[in-house]
This record gives structure tokens, C-alpha cells and sequence, in this order.
């Protein structure tokens, strides 16, 4: 994508888009082009667009909803129109005005945000490749604005969201390959090591090779770090569940909550997507991120239930629900993080329960944190990018359900609280270190998509995390 930045509107462009917040609209502003007839029908309600033609040109009229309630997510969602209307005429160019304002700056932001997020596309469609190629925006002119150093950082951001909307959209049997391509080529200053099946063999990754079993992919864990800031100390880890399917194993799913489970990676390809950002951006930041990588599957070498496991961190774990996979390969993943990377906190994220689907839906992602401070940065930092997030009470008497008779836990609890029981179970792993849990079930890959999300993958956790990380790395 390529951006402009012009002092005045140009004499020719192939499409204009001119802001109008609701309430009665005049047409002056505007003098030079004839708008008063298309106005007299335009209420400027939030993401209302009329496209009229002018000679050889055309003008998008796009409404902001009410002024007063202005928000920076509101003007990523008014412009999102903006794009999708360009996209649906196959239009590459577009020119923006800006609505007049006070927070300029962050609506600004929040503008270019919302236009990059929706120049996305991802089909498998036989047509869009010959006979209807979807058109995506190659250049931007933004009228009236200074050139700003934002644009690349947010055009940085949203490539890393769409890298994660790629890996999550792709074919469950593509995945593997795709992320150890992808985990290889991240960034020059990108360490990346690769434990594959004997390493993690050797290593006594019990969980992560037992939730593998069925599988006729290897298991994989990939770490990836990104030392910006070598003089210190500070090591923040990422860790994401990478299960590229999830069929539920012996336990398994039914049809209709299976559809939806090659998006299981979510989480890994997020924490993967995150170092590659922060990578690009030169944030000055220690950060690894830690993706193990399996299907969970069925066949006649699954996992069983009643059967024990023993944990990279030593603890026995009763199988009783092999569709509890998530947990395990992630306390697998945590422990080792915690006796290998020495690190001064731990985040993971996950598509872990559907009990936190049931909770929050899907425009909301929970939190299970350890640590007052880090659950404060987090929630901060969510508040910043508008990715939702809302912290669960920690109420560790409900691990009591774990209780297993021949083993130190069992896998799974009851039907109640089940995405805060998850992260308890999590927790377990993660010793003394300051931890946080996200559960991105709702969020990650959602039925219907909307707004500046044009597919079922959103990439929902990277804009967060960046901010995280920008907000709490070295000054
Ligand atoms: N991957 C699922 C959770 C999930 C559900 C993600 C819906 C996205 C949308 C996870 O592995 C799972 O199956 N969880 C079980 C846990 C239960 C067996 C304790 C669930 O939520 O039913
Ligand atoms: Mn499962
Ligand atoms: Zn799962």
C-alpha cells in the first residue's frame, strides 16, 4: 500500500471520499462539487455511504454517526464502508478527506486503521482467480495532511494482522508448513529454533506428544525472539496454542463444533505475528514467542482417557477429555518457558473453552492473570486498540475440580466456569512467574464478519500486544 499526502484535493481522482457527521449536513464545504441534490437524502449515520457520479468521477459521501460521540473505533468502522465500497467497484486508488475535529491526531489514526484493516481479502473461490479478481486499495491519498511517521508504523501493525489472518484462514493441512516457513523467514533479527518430535522426545514433552499421538504430522515447538533491548534484563514471553485441528480426539466433537477448528492456531500464529512486528518496528523489547504446534485428532493411537501423562514440568495430568488438548500442549509450552527463558512475565493466548464464547460472545476476549500489574497493562493496552478484553476473578478454590485419585491433576472439570478453570489449570504450570491468560475463542474466528474484519480470522490480539509491547518494553 502505498500513501500520498496532497495539501489540496487533486483536480482528477478516481474516487472521493468525503466525511459528514450526522445531523444537518451542509453542502458549502464542499462547493466546488455539486452535492446539495445527493445530500438532501444523507442522514451521516455511522458507516452510511452513498456513491454518486460526477462527470468521469466519483464520490463516496460516508457518515461518522454524531460528532459528540465520536470515537476512534467509530471512525475505523465509518471508513471500513469507505474501502469495501472501493473494493466492490474494484478500485485501486482512493482519496480521503478528513472530518473536522478535535483529537485529530488519534482519529487520524484510528482512520488509516480502520481503511488498512478492510483492505484485506481471502478466498479460495475458483472465479477470483480468472474471471472476478478481487481488487484490493494499492494507494491512499490523504487529503489535507501533513505526511506523519504513524502511517508506516500502522501499515508495520496491520501487515502483522493480516499475517495472522492468512495462517488462521488457511487450510487445516497447509498450516504446519506454513508456520515453520513462515517462523524461518520472520525477520533478520529474528532468532528462530525449531524442537521437532525427537527434540521434544529427548526433552519429555509428555503433554505436547500425547495430545500428538494421533497425528500423522509431527509435533513441533517453535520459539522465535527478538532481543531489542540486550542491556536489560526484562524477557517478555508469548506463548500461543498452535493446534492447527481440533477434532476433540476420542472425545470428539460433533459436526457443527468441529467446522470452525482449523482455527485453533489462532493463538500461536498471534504470538508468532507479534515478535515479527515488534521485530519490524525495532521496538526496543525482549520478546520470544513460543508456538507448539499439533493436530489433535482421532485414530488408534490417540491419547486415551483415564490414561496419565507426565508434564515437561514433572506433574502427572489424568486424561479425562481428550478435547482438552489446549491446556496441555500450552502447560507444556509455559513450563518450559519458565525453566528455560528466564522470563519476567508470561502471556498466552489461546482458542482454549467455549465456556469463554458463552461468556463474553465473540466481540470479547477473557483474561486469567496472576499479577495485578500485568492484568492492568493488559486491560490498558486493550482499551488503546479497542480489541475487547475482560478480566475473570481468579478464585483458585475452583482448581479443587482437578482433583484426579492416581495423578496430580486431571485435564478437565466441570461444565461451570469453564474458561476460568482453564486458566487455573494453566496457571499451575506457569510456578511464580507474573502470568497472564487470554482466552481468544469468541474473538480470533468469528461467524459473521463485520465492520474493518472482512473474513472469519480477524488477527484479533496483535494490535493489543504490540501495544503492550511498545507500552512496556525499555523507554
Ligand atoms: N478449541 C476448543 C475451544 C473452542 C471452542 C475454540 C469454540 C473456539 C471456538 C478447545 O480445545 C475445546 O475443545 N475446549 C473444550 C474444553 C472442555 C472439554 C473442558 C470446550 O470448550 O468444550
Ligand atoms: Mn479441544
Ligand atoms: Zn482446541
Amino acid at each position: 500500500m502505498k500513501f500520498a499526502f496532497s495539501p489540496n484535493l487533486e483536480k482528477s481522482f478516481e474516487m472521493l471520499v468525503i466525511p459528514f457527521w450526522e445531523g444537518p449536513i451542509a453542502a458549502a464545504e464542499y462547493s466546488s462539487l455539486e452535492l446539495s441534490a445527493a445530500l438532501k437524502d444523507f442522514t451521516g449515520k455511522n458507516g452510511e455511504s452513498s456513491l454518486l457520479y460526477q462527470g468521469s468521477q466519483r464520490v463516496l459521501l460516508l457518515g461518522l454517526g454524531k460528532k459528540e460521540k465520536a470515537t476512534v473505533e467509530a471512525l475505523r468502522r465509518a471508513y471500513s464502508s469507505a474501502v469495501r465500497c472501493a473494493s466492490s467497484k474494484k478500485i485501486k486508488h482512493i482519496s480521503i478527506l478528513f472530518p473536522t475535529c478535535k483529537q485529530s491526531g488519534e482519529f487520524l489514526q484510528g482512520i488509516i486503521e480502520g481503511l488498512l484493516l478492510t483492505n484485506y481479502s481471502f478466498t479460495y473461490k475458483h472465479d477470483s482467480l480468472k474471471t472476478n479478481p478481487i481488487v484490493l486499495l494499492e494507494k491512499i491519498t490523504l487529503v489535507g495532511v501533513q505526511k506523519t511517521d504513524y502511517v508506516e508504523r500502522l501499515l508495520t501493525i496491520v501487515d502483522g494482522v493480516h499475517f495472522v489472518r492468512d495462517l488462521v484462514n488457511s487450510n487445516a493441512d497447509d498450516k504446519i508448513e506454513m508456520f515453520l516457513k513462515a517462523a524461518k523467514n520472520l525477520h533478520p533479527k529474528v532468532k528462530t529454533t525449531v524442537l521437532d518430535k525427537k527434540k521434544l522426545e529427548a526433552g519429555k514433552f509428555g503433554l505436547i506428544l500425547a495430545v500428538n499421538r494421533s497425528s500423522s504430522l509431527d509435533p513441533h515447538l517453535v520459539q522465535v525472539s527478538y532481543k531489542g533491548d540486550p542491556k536489560s534484563k526484562e524477557h517478555i514471553v508469548l506463548v500461543g496454542k498452535g493446534v492447527t485441528y481440533d477434532t476433540g480426539g476420542l472425545s470428539l466433537k460433533p459436526t457443527d463444533g468441529m467446522v470452525s477448528m482449523k482455527c485453533d492456531m489462532a493463538g500461536s500464529a498471534t504470538v508468532l505475528g507479534a515478535v515479527k512486528t515488534a521485530a519490524e518496528l525495532g521496538l526496543k523489547v525482549n520478546v520470544t514467542a513460543l508456538a507448539p504446534l499439533t493436530e489433535n485428532c482421532i485414530g488408534s493411537k490417540s491419547y486415551k482417557l483415564g490414561d496419565v501423562y507426565r508434564s515437561y514440568s514433572g506433574k502427572t495430568v489424568e486424561i479425562n477429555n481428550t478435547d482438552a488438548e489446549g491446556r496441555l500442549v500450552l502447560a507444556d509450552a509455559i513450563a518450559y518457558a519458565v525453566d528455560k527463558l528466564d522470563p519476567s512475565c508470561i502471556i498466552d493466548l489461546a482458542t482454549l473453552t467455549g465456556a469463554c464464547v458463552v461468556a463474553l460472545g465473540d466481540d470479547i476476549a477473557g483474561l486469567v492473570c496472576n499479577d495485578e500489574i500485568l492484568a492492568e497493562s493488559l486491560l490498558e493496552a486493550s482499551e488503546c486498540t479497542d480489541e475487547l478484553l475482560c478480566r475473570f476473578p481468579t478464585h483458585n478454590e475452583y482448581l479443587d475440580d482437578f482433583k484426579s485419585d492416581i495423578a496430580d491433576l486431571k485435564n478437565s472439570s466441570g461444565r461451570e466456569a469453564g474458561a476460568i478453570k482453564a486458566g487455573l489449570f494453566l496457571q499451575e504450570f506457569a510456578g511464580q512467574v507474573p502470568w497472564a491468560h487470554i482466552d481468544i475463542a469468541g474473538p480470533a474466528y468469528v461467524p459473521k464478519p463485520k465492520f474493518y474484519n472482512t473474513t472469519k480470522a480477524t488477527g484479533y490480539g496483535v494490535r493489543l500486544l504490540l501495544e503492550y509491547l511498545e507500552a512496556n518494553g525499555g523507554a
